[in-house]
């Protein structure tokens, strides 16, 4: 469904900060980049998500080239960054409203989805109040539901669980697993092991804009002859990451 092949990125004149990633997600999987802050997780993310152009390599979506259809790969996926804000003066209800409208999803069934999605994530009792007024954890699951509203079949998130206490943090992995359940790919950012260990299939340790090794926690941690899966992160960090 995702596939990456060989992308790099540089910013202006900067070094390379995704140097040659590749690497692929199927149908029913959570695939999830883990890395330390400035590993590139977010400039990659969004280069997969149209949001930015690589310098050199191939993304393609559900088989459609990044680059040449970048409006219809829009409509196939869920994209949720660390770097959007909602608007702080707008209410959850005007918000779900709005994305309905530019989305086009059928008017009969905008009100039955805003309420099934609004009791799981417990936003009906601030559906009227202002965004500037709420917790980040409720902004948070806001910016998720606000992400799915037109049933993406390909989720991109980036740092989803980023500063939520562990109940909120615990209901946004619930629902990516059923998400998985239901046959979606999901695509995962986190600098926290244990959600990526928790949530993934498959990991990619990123270090450095590269990933130094793959595969699932178990793997990981066999592999490197670890303890636990946080040893085998550490392990790896500390050997590929430059100056130690
Ligand atoms: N807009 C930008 N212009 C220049 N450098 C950037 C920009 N965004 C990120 N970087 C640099 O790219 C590297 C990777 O950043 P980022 O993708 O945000 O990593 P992560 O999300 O893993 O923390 C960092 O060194 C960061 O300083
Ligand atoms: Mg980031």
């Amino acid at each position: 469904m995702i596939t990456v092949n060989n992308v790099t990125k540089r910013y202006n004149k900067s070094d390379l900060v995704v140097k040659g990633v590749s690497f692929s997600v199927d149908k029913g999987q959570i695939f999830g980049l883990l890395g330390p802050n400035g590993a590139g997780k977010t400039t990659l993310m969004q280069m997969i998500a149209t949001l930015l152009k690589p310098t050199s390599g191939l993304v393609t979506i559900c088989g459609l080239d990044s680059q040449g259809s970048a409006q219809e790969i829009r409509r196939k996926i869920g994209f949720l960054t660390t770097e959007i804000k909602l608007d702080p003066l707008s209410t959850p209800n005007q918000l779900y409203h709005f994305f309905s409208e530019l989305y086009d999803i059928p008017k009969e069934e905008v009100e039955a989805r805003k309420m099934a999605q609004f009791q799981r994530f417990g936003i009906h009792p601030f559906a009227d109040k202002k965004i500037v007024e709420l917790s980040t954890g409720m902004k948070q699951k806001i910016s998720i539901v606000i992400s799915l509203i037109h049933n993406p079949d390909v989720i991109i998130f980036d740092e989803p669980t980023n500063g939520l206490d562990i109940l909120t943090s615990r209901q946004v992995m619930d629902y990516l697993l059923e998400l998985k359940e239901q046959g979606k790919s999901v695509l995962l950012s986190t600098h926290i092991f244990s959600v990526a260990e928790q949530l993934c299939d498959e990991i990619a340790i990123l270090v450095d804009g590269r990933i130094v090794d793959q595969g699932s926690a178990v793997a990981l941690t066999e592999k490197t002859q670890s303890k636990n899966f946080e040893e085998a992160f550490f392990k790896l960090y500390t050997e590929y990451h430059v100056g130690g």
